[in-house]
């Protein structure tokens, strides 16, 4: 019995030794000391010794379970101190790599204008509106006085949704105009910026989808001299004190009278270059006095109130602004042309 329990001891701790892994020394000490066990196994037979060897031989047989207990708990120590040490060496972080860099986002060169325009416009006082893009051609035609068989209510123009051409994509902000006439009472001070559509090819200054700013004021004993005033002084605000502009008559089916306003070309002082077309001038928006039949239309009485209105291209705005040569580069969103502004 004596030899049993040294060989189960000796054999043991090789295994023990050699074991590598947890799930390994487990089975070995299920095999070794479990139930089933070979020293269980043993144990079981000291009921055939002598009174005299029992006390001995049950000591042995404690010593050889606390052996290789020990020798159990030893190893599973090893091997989570391996193991750690393997992930640690693994996980190493080198802090020496250069980071990658975090990329920051910016505003859009349009919208830095848009904000420059609307804090002019807050700061005179007028509320800034949103409005639908899926418009009735009620409100984008009709309510601003563009009746039937108005060429640009004409189905190669417009983006119309249904065969009665009743709804469509709004072709310009100034259904804006009505929205806002039917959902506020006078005195009234809104703009209204947007995205428009009409059907163009893209070119260097056309775009099926542009953006535009809508502008009202309807109020009592309201001019054109507040019109040209407010215009001018957005223009001195956006592009610099002296900016010089110049009113040209113009035909709009919402405004009498009507007109468009030019600034002077930034690049040749006015004398004529490439970028104003030989004109010293670059057109920037168009304006007037409302119709007093889109005011009565609205239920507002012209001979009580009177206003002025405006509708600007927000993508020529800040093409002058930032002096961007092509439309396209707006919409392209190449990170090259984004990162200068
Ligand atoms: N809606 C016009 C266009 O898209 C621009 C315009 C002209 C707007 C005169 C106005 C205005 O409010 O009074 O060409």
């Amino acid at each position: 019995m004596k030899e049993q329990l040294a060989k189960i001891q000796a054999e043991a701790l090789s295994a023990i030794a050699q074991a590598a892994s947890p799930a390994a020394l487990e089975e070995l000490r299920v095999r070794c000391l479990g139930k089933k066990g070979e020293l269980t196994a043993i144990l079981k037979q000291m009921g055939r010794l002598s009174p005299q060897e029992r006390p001995a031989m049950g000591q042995l047989a404690n010593d050889v379970r606390a052996a290789i207990e020990e020798a159990l708990e030893r190893a599973k120590k090893d091997l989570h101190a391996k193991a750690l040490e393997a992930r640690l060496q693994a996980e190493t972080v080198d802090v020496t790599i250069p980071g990658r860099a975090v990329e920051t986002g910016r505003r859009h060169p349009m919208y830095i204008a848009l904000d420059e325009i609307k804090d002019i416009f807050v700061g005179m006082g007028f509320d800034i509106l949103d409005g639908p893009e899926v418009e009735l051609a009620e409100y984008n035609f009709d309510r601003l006085n563009a009746e039937e068989g108005h060429p640009s209510r004409d189905w190669s123009d417009t983006f119309y949704f249904d065969a009665d051409s009743r709804v469509m994509l709004r072709s310009q902000t100034s259904p804006m105009q009505v929205r806002a006439m039917d959902s506020r009472k006078p005195p009234i001070r809104i703009i209204a910026p947007g995205r428009v559509y009409r059907k163009d090819e893209v070119d260097a200054t056309h775009s099926p989808m542009f953006h535009q700013v809508e502008g009202m004021v309807i109020d009592k004993g309201v001019t054109m001299a507040d019109l040209k005033g407010t215009l001018n002084m957005m223009v001195e605000q956006l592009y610099g004190k002296g900016t010089v502009t110049r009113f040209r008559p113009h035909h709009f089916p919402f405004t009498e009278p009507s007109c468009e306003m030019d600034v002077q070309c930034h690049k040749c002082g006015g004398a004529g270059c490439a970028t104003c077309k030989g004109e010293g001038w670059i057109e920037l928006l168009g304006a007037g006095m409302i119709h007093p039949r889109v005011l009565e239309m609205a239920g507002i009485d012209p001979e009580v109130w009177s206003g002025w209105a405006f509708g600007m291209g927000l993508e020529r705005t800040a093409m002058r602004r930032f002096r961007i040569a092509d439309l396209r580069l707006i919409f392209e969103n190449d990170m090259r042309f984004l990162e200068q502004f």
